[in-house]
């Protein structure tokens, strides 16, 4: 099994990379700024390059994680941002179907309003931000090229990071440890995923494609537990022993870039094909944020 990650060196990519090397498929990940062993360096919005890639490596796999993913970032740089997260991926996917490799592009809990969960994978989606739109507009980019590709949307994630504000679940830990009075976010609802538990889904999906070929379109995936950001700050307080008396619930929506209140997703399409991993959050967590105590 020859695989592709796209953002090999990025939170989930790492994740996929190691789970998918323990099955001893050959993989090869791509960087863009943080090349490192293993790992290969690939613009995703210079055509040639990828082409010249794809065609040499032809994968059976490409995994496509690497997008610009910080709503605040692709509110300031919209136009940039579309390059890599819409028409990056349009082309991977003609690139894809022209090589026969089946492209299994990562989206976002982002492209759904938060009015009226739960959501499956047909209801309507209606971005609130632009991050959000250009991983909407990348979906349907990504299926008109190639309507065998498949989707797998995922919600807030977290796992082994390389700097604690990497992810935004991480990124809690120096509020809780700073002694400064603060206030956390304790209005958006979340359900947040360990990368390791993505990859495990991903690594099954395609164990089910290589026995079901047509299996194909959106997927879903959800974290098991709802939780504001303050209650993660409360659950990290508690496995951690830290105190955490100088945060305060904060009941309004988050500042920045709009986020859906409840967006959560309906994940019994991958279920009815027995796929289904989840890590409860306190294990999680604590076993991802233990390294950054000092
Ligand atoms: N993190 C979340 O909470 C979350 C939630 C829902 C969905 N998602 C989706 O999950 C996927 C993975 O997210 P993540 O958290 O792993 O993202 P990440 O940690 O920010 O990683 C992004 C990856 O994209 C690569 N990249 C950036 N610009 C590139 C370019 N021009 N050409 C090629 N590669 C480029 C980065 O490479 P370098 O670092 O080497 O520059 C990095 O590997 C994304 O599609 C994201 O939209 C993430």
């Amino acid at each position: 099994m020859r695989v592709l990650v796209t953002g090999g060196s990025g939170l989930l990519g790492r994740a996929v990379m190691k789970v998918f090397q323990e099955k001893n498929w050959n993989v090869l990940g791509t960087a863009f700024s943080r090349v490192s062993q293993g790992l290969v360096k690939c613009d995703l919005t210079d055509s040639s390059s990828v082409e010249a890639l794809i065609e040499k490596e032809k994968p059976d796999f490409i995994i496509h994680a690497a997008a610009e993913r910080a709503p605040d970032a692709v509110e300031n740089r919209y136009e940039e941002t579309r390059k890599l997260n819409v028409a990056a991926s349009s082309h991977l996917a003609a690139v894809a179907k022209r090589i026969g490799s089946k492209l299994i592009y990562i989206s976002t809990d982002y492209v759904f309003d938060g009015t009226s969960p739960p959501y499956r994978e047909t209801d309507t989606c209606n971005p609130l931000n632009k991050y959000g739109q250009t991983k909407l507009d990348g979906e349907k980019a990504v299926l008109k090229e190639d309507p065998s590709a498949c989707i797998l949307r995922v919600p807030i994630l977290y796992g082994p990071v390389e700097k604690v504000d990497e992810s935004a679940v991480t990124c809690l830990l120096p509020l809780l440890q700073s002694k400064a009075p603060k206030k956390a976010s304790h209005y958006e609802k979340r359900y947040p995923v360990h990368v390791r538990d993505v990859a495990l889904i991903l690594r099954d999906l395609v164990i089910a494609i290589t026995k079901d070929k047509e299996i194909n379109g959106i997927f879903q995936w959800s974290g098991k537990e709802q939780l504001t950001k303050y209650d993660m700050i409360v659950a990290m307080s508690r496995v951690l022993s830290l105190s955490h008396d100088h945060i305060t619930p904060d009941p309004n929506p988050a500042p920045g870039a709009p986020r859906p209140y409840d967006a959560r997703m309906d994940s019994s399409r991958l279920e009815a094909l027995g796929i289904s991993h989840h890590t409860a959050f306190d294990v999680g967590i604590k076993e991802c944020l233990s390294p950054w105590l000092v």
